[in-house]
């Protein structure tokens, strides 16, 4: 599996290179306003520090259009593409999913623009998919790259659920899937109220019930007709994401860096430094000498 970081934050991005585990970098408008005052405090333009992540990262960069229609979108796409691409070969043009924000919007601009630069041969990288059938359609396009959010599923079907949450819990909606079969379960022969009011109860987002299963459903799909589109896990909050993700065969996690740090982390590995350090013996550090 790849690991992308997912951040426009130029010192995590060369601390990760330093490491020698990095992949290529995501990008999206929120990274990039985040990373404002990085670029200020330098005392260059958002061009030139753009530039500089494309020259650090040996692998794609994803840079995100702002427009909402296709022929912005791929006008934008082309700004992008020859202002940053010429840097290092490596800059990926990140389209929405569906860019509609109200029911009257049009819905299939992302797709139309995707098809269009993957006819300009333009990398593509389809984002803010939140479901495997927008995932067919990115691959039926020609994407090169999908972002299934599956964070920010999680965060809705607990949302729906009225759970309480932080950014980085973790969710296993699997088991709200086992409590609702259960719950229906010993409704059976009950009053018809009571199981209808338990019907009505919607615990995962049309049959999804949470972010790892449809990146499961993705990869399921992909592989089944053979799309040569590379799925990137994202919106990743935890290790515990990045491990099932990693288990599925998933082509790419783009992962924060705070959670490429948990990766590195246990309890149990810092003790055993502690006593392992405690126990070199004079004579085996005059080796060393
Ligand atoms: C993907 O490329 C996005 O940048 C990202 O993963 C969004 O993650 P978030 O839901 O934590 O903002």
């Amino acid at each position: 599996m790849k690991i992308f970081i997912d951040t426009a934050d130029i010192e995590e991005i060369k601390e990760a290179k330093k490491w020698g585990i990095l992949d290529g970098v995501t990008t999206n408008p929120s990274l990039i306003k985040k990373a404002v005052e990085k670029f200020e405090e330098r005392g260059i333009s958002m061009e030139e520090y753009i530039k500089e992540i494309c020259r650090i990262v040996d692998g794609p960069v994803s840079l995100e259009v702002k427009a909402l229609d296709a022929d912005e979108m791929i006008k934008e796409a082309e700004i992008l593409y020859d202002k940053f691409n010429d840097v290092n070969n490596n800059v990926v043009i990140k389209i929405p999913i569906n860019t509609a924000m109200s029911k009257e919007d049009k819905i299939f601009e992302g797709i139309e623009a995707i098809k269009e630069l993957n006819n300009r041969d333009i990398p593509t990288n389809a984002t803010l998919v939140m479901t495997p059938t927008q995932a067919l359609l990115a691959a039926k396009a020609g994407a090169t790259y999908v972002s299934p959010f599956l964070g920010r599923i999680d965060d809705y079907i607990r949302s729906k659920l009225g759970i309480k949450f932080g950014k980085w819990d973790l969710f296993r909606g699997k088991i709200v899937k086992k409590i609702e079969e259960k719950k229906q379960e010993e409704k059976k022969g009950e009053m018809p109220l009571l199981y209808s009011e338990m019907a009505s109860v919607e615990y995962g987002d049309n049959g999804i019930y949470d972010g790892i299963e449809m990146v499961e459903s993705i990869v399921k799909i992909y592989r089944a007709y053979g799309f040569k589109t590379k799925i990137i896990a994202a919106s990743v909050r935890n290790v515990y994401q990045v491990r099932k993700v990693a288990e599925m065969g998933v082509d790419i996690a783009t992962i924060p860096f705070n959670v490429i740090k948990e990766m590195i982390c246990h309890y149990k590995t810092m003790e055993g430094m502690k006593k392992f350090t405690e126990d070199v013996v004079e004579e085996y550090k005059r080796i060393f000498e």
